[in-house]
């Protein structure tokens, strides 16, 4: 154990980090599923699966180093392009693990949030989540958000339409509205999953680029790109990235 500030980290067996600078939010665009199993002559599905497990592991590991929110883009709003046999197959390798793992999710403290309109998923898609939402509702630990149906642009409307309706009704003035106000409205908002902006955003796969992530919410994040795949994205690779994160000079505009 390391004292960090008043929390304690427990050891995960690397120790190239500085424990007083953790991020307190980490976000993941977790790419390239599609790639590793071309790579192995399997189907895409295979590649999602494999990156599950990634993910599982990723959720474990963040809750150990005293990470307080994660958030995970598991599925854009302009993935509904792909084959119905895709996504299909996303949204149930989605319920498998949100079935099998809740009782763990329960035991470690995780509270599970989900970022963006997952009433558009499938039936049993929903019920799961909802079960998931509801017995980790009085979790006090790791606050982990699932991205299912998030789009930045989409998220930045709703938050449009709802001030528009404020306004409508008389209870807000357009001089009023402040960027607190916005912000608010937002998936992550203090109305919804209450998170504050990542100060990381980690994109695996090589690919550097947002595709309408936490548009809001990134103005200032650090931006780590790791060369791997991610199912090939283990807590080693994970800690990399933070120990990247945490030799940037951040300097929100000042000098
Ligand atoms: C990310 O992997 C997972 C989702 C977008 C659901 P991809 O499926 O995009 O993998 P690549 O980019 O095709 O390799
Ligand atoms: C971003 O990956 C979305 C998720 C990881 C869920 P994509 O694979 O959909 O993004 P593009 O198409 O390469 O920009
Ligand atoms: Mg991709």
């Amino acid at each position: 154990m390391w004292p960090c500030g008043h929390i304690y980290l427990r050891d995960t067996g690397f120790d190239m980090l500085d424990k007083e600078r953790m991020p307190v939010h980490v976000a993941i665009i977790m790419d390239g599923n599609g790639r590793w199993a071309k790579e192995r002559g399997l189907p895409r599905l295979a590649g999602h699966n494999a990156g599950m497990k990634a993910m599982k592991k990723i959720v474990d590991h963040s809750d150990k180093l005293g990470i307080k929110y994660l958030t995970v883009y598991a599925f854009s709003t302009e993935n509904w392009k792909r084959s119905i046999a895709e996504v299909s197959g996303i949204f149930k390798l989605l319920v498998t693990y949100v079935n099998s793992d809740l009782k763990e999710l329960v035991e470690n403290n995780v509270r599970v949030r989900v970022l963006g309109d997952y009433s558009a998923l499938p039936k049993d898609a929903v019920k799961s989540l909802e079960r998931t939402l509801r017995d980790t509702h009085d979790n006090t630990g790791l606050q982990f958000n699932i991205a299912l149906n998030y789009g930045g642009r989409d998220e930045i409307r709703r938050a449009v339409v709802a001030i528009g309706e404020r306004i409508a009704e008389g209870t807000l003035s357009p001089e009023d509205i402040t960027d607190e106000v916005i912000a608010r409205e937002l998936y992550t908002g203090s109305l919804h999953a209450d998170v504050p902006d990542p100060e990381l955003i980690i994109r695996t796969s090589g690919e550097l680029r947002l595709s309408n992530f936490l548009l809001w919410q990134s103005a200032y994040s650090e931006l780590v790109f790791p060369d791997v795949l991610w199912p090939d994205f283990t807590p080693e690779e994970y800690e990399k990235a933070i120990a990247d994160y945490q030799s940037r000079d951040r300097r929100f505009g000042g000098r």
